[in-house]
């Protein structure tokens, strides 16, 4: 299933990870692709706000992941910096993926593709011109 949004500035790409949250369940991995300013951490922002999570804190520049307390336990995973998908398991960072428990959203996903599971949503953020980004959601 596929469904493509455009979105005019910020709060509404905010709005459709927002919307996203209702339809997300505990296991589940939002793996999202796009380059740097595409607005993934943006969309994170509001997929958070729909999981009712505390004490959120989107800013983790020298942290690879992070856990929150939510509706379900949600953790954010940036996975920029990971030039070998074996660091995953020397820093811990797998027990934030399935069969742990919660949703877990991963930003560059492509880069340690192995690790995202089947069924995984995917979500493809393209700039489209000013303050526009074409979202690709595809489950
Ligand atoms: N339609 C839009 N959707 C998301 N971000 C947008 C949009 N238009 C402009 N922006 C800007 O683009 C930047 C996206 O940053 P961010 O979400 O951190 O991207 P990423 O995590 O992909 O690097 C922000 O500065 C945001 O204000
Ligand atoms: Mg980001």
């Amino acid at each position: 299933m596929e469904r493509i949004v455009i979105t005019h500035g910020p709060e509404e790409t905010e709005e459709v990870g927002f919307g996203l949250a209702e339809t997300v369940r505990d296991g589940d991995v939002v793996a999202l692709v796009g380059e740097l300013g595409a607005g993934k951490t943006t969309f994170v922002k509001g997929l958070a706000r729909g999981l009712f999570v505390k004490d959120l804190v989107l800013s983790p520049s020298f942290l690879l992941a992070r856990s929150y307390e939510g509706r379900i336990p949600f953790h954010h995973l940036d996975a920029y910096r990971i030039v070998d998908p074996d660091e995953l398991s020397e820093v811990g960072l797998r027990g934030l993926l399935p069969p742990e428990t919660g949703v877990t959203a991963v930003e560059w996903a492509d880069r340690i593709p192995g690790l995202i599971p089947r069924g995984a949503v995917w979500v493809k953020l393209e700039h489209a011109g000013n303050d526009r980004r074409r979202i690709t959601l595809r489950r």
